[in-house]
């Protein structure tokens, strides 16, 4: 009997996940599997509404920024109703196997669903945030981190010429991985991410010390979930006396095509996510660690906290001086 496997992209999307999408089809009919494409992430299990995908059907996606598959962020599957709709599309459909490729949230709601149903489920880590706990990166995490330094680099040219300070707003509501990878490349002066706590009289200190030494402009990057931004660039202006502009990059960092890593990261997790299934094995969670292609239980991953490197902020110091 021919063997089934499903794919779902739940969550905020992240480039690199059509790639994903891509070898999973690809490395699963290779294998004996159909695929089912489950659309508009969660909502497409509570509505049991999916698409076949077939080798030729992901044709052409690599290069595409966000998900073929589309998303939602989906209230109703976090309820108990929710969940039971989603076990019995499992058992419907008879899928030997579910890979959801998302982030935190999307994995917690892996976990939920793996305690209903024996369907196995693999987690491929993929979102700009990178705070998926057992990888060290994420799909889609070098695609926002590149474009986010595109952006930066032509605001230090209008930051240099105008002699001014800018805030730079980065995506990260809850961690600071891109906004301190992002700092570090850019050459911030300061960077604010929501693990510590965000303290005025430490940046005007670095401002000013900097202003000492000749200085005249300066880029601090701020993770959008250190809070407000706007506020804080008016405090800024009010007790330096320069000139200071917020630029909040936005919704810009989940789009766009993947870059080479990012396709390279979904193409390595899609064939370990695979070859997991194979051997039958479920509830894990795939990603890179220390340069090696491996897994973790999906239950480890969910409910542990991935830390921030404190020597990257440590670096981050030592280079803005
Ligand atoms: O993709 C992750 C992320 O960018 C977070 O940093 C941010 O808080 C969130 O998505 C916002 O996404 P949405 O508006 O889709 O809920």
């Amino acid at each position: 009997m021919l063997r089934t496997i499903g794919v779902v992209t739940p969550g905020g999307d992240a480039p690199g996940m059509n790639a994903a999408i891509r070898a999973i089809t690809r490395i699963a009919h290779a294998n004996g599997f159909q695929v089912l494409g489950f659309e508009r992430g969660w909502d497409g299990l509570l509505t049991n509404n999916f698409k076949r995908l077939t080798p030729r059907s992901v044709g052409g996606i690599i290069q595409l920024g966000g998900t073929m598959l589309h998303t939602l962020r989906c209230p109703n599957f976090e309820k108990k109703k929710g969940i039971k709709k989603a076990i019995k599309t499992l058992a419907v459909n008879k899928l030997d196997g579910l890979v959801v490729i998302g982030g935190d949230g999307s994995f917690r709601g892996a976990l939920d669903l793996s305690r209903g149903s024996d369907t196995p489920i693999i987690g491929v880590p993929a979102t700009i945030d990178n705070d998926v706990f057992g990888t060290d990166e994420t799909i889609g995490f070098d695609t926002a981190v590149n474009t986010a330094v595109r952006a930066i680099d032509q605001i230090r040219d209008t930051a240099i010429s105008h002699e001014r300070i800018f805030i730079v707003e980065v995506m990260g509501r809850k961690r600071g991985f891109l906004a301190l990878d992002v700092g570090i490349t850019v050459g911030a002066e300061v960077i604010l991410v929501p693990e510590n706590e965000c303290k005025i009289t430490q940046i005007l200190q670095v401002l000013r010390e900097n202003a000492r030494k000749g200085k005249k402009t300066g880029i601090i990057v701020a993770a959008e979930g250190i809070g407000d931004t706007a506020a804080l660039s008016k405090e800024i202006e009010k007790q330096t006396g320069s000139e200071v502009r917020l630029s909040i990059l936005g919704y810009a960092q989940r789009g766009g095509s993947p870059t080479a890593r990012s396709r390279l990261l979904a193409s390595l997790f899609a064939e370990k996510a695979v070859n997991l299934l194979c051997q039958e094995q479920g509830n894990r969670v795939v990603g890179l660690r220390s340069g090696l292609v491996s897994s973790i239980e999906l239950q480890e991953s969910c409910e542990t906290r991935k830390s921030l490197d404190p020597s990257l902020l440590e670096l981050a110091e030592m280079l803005a001086t």
